[in-house]
This record gives C-alpha cells, structure tokens and sequence, in this order.
C-alpha cells in the first residue's frame, strides 16, 4: 500500500506491506533508529512517539494506520544543536543509564509538558506508567522532567 505521512516535518511516500509496524517503518524504511524496539508484547514503551501529537506505542501501529498524518519521533525533538528541555533534564539529571528507554521516556516527557505545564510528581509518574527502565529506578527520569519543566516555566 502507497502512504503518505509526515515524520519531524518531513513528508515521506513509501510502499509498504501493510503488516508493517509503525516501529518497524520508522527504524528500517526511514532509517530513525532513535525509535526503540524493546519487546513483543507492547508492554516496555521504548517504542513510544508522537502521532497527531498524542504518545503511542508504535509497535501497536500499523504503519498504513499512520497514513495522513504527523509522526513525531525523538529524532525532532532537538532544533538543530539545541537541545529540547526535556533532552537537557535528562543530561542535567543523569535521567539515564543505559539509555534503551530514553527516546520513548523523552517523547512521553514532550507530550506531557506540552499538556500540562506544571505537572506534579504524580502527574509524571502516572504519564510514565506505561513504559519501563531496568536501570535507574525512575527518580532520576522524575527528577529530569521536573528540571524540563522549572527550565520552561522560567
Ligand atoms: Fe515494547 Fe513497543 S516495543 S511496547
Ligand atoms: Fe536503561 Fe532506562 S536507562 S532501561
């Protein structure tokens, strides 16, 4: 099937089976490997990005089903050499270790402070609930979005 979409503004026509995953499409057709691939059965969240704006899953996403519209993924979220807020808390706040879970938790981090300005650590957490990191024990992602979001609102 012929789609039409636009990724991090950049609008792409491809053929692609329509079994593909949007995961699958975004890593291997158009070659933005940011977009983790970390499980089959859409639980870890490594794979999260921006579709219509709102995070998803992209292993739960057929990559015809994203036809016509805007995917964002952690490759935009940098303007050039500068880096996001969010990208910067996470450096700030050691918001890492092995950084698999990074772009998914930095794309649900984007979304979120885009909602919701001022979020509480509960806010945070609940927004972060579906995706997981085996290594850091989540204060410092925490931490990191709450730096993001006392950067934006000064
Ligand atoms: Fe694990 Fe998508 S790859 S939830
Ligand atoms: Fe390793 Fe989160 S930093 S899984």
């Amino acid at each position: 099937m012929r789609i039409m979409l636009t990724v991090n503004g950049k609008e792409y026509v491809r053929d692609v089976e329509p079994r593909v995953l949007l995961v699958h499409f975004l890593r291997d057709e158009l070659g933005l490997t940011g977009t983790h691939w970390g499980c089959d059965t859409s639980n870890c969240g490594v794979c999260v990005v921006r579709l219509d704006g709102v995070p998803v899953k992209s292993c739960t996403v057929l990559a015809v089903m994203a036809d016509g519209h805007d995917v964002h993924t952690v490759e935009g979220l940098a303007n050039g050499a500068e880096l996001d807020p969010v990208q910067e808390g996470f450096v700030a706040c050691h918001g890492l270790q092995c950084g698999f879970c990074t772009p998914g938790m930095m794309m649900t981090a984007r979304w979120l402070l885009d909602e919701h300005p001022d979020p509480s650590e509960e806010d945070i957490r609940t927004a972060l609930s579906g995706q997981l990191c085996r290594c850091t024990g989540y204060e410092n992602i925490v931490r990191a979005i709450q730096w993001a979001a006392a950067k934006e609102s000064s």
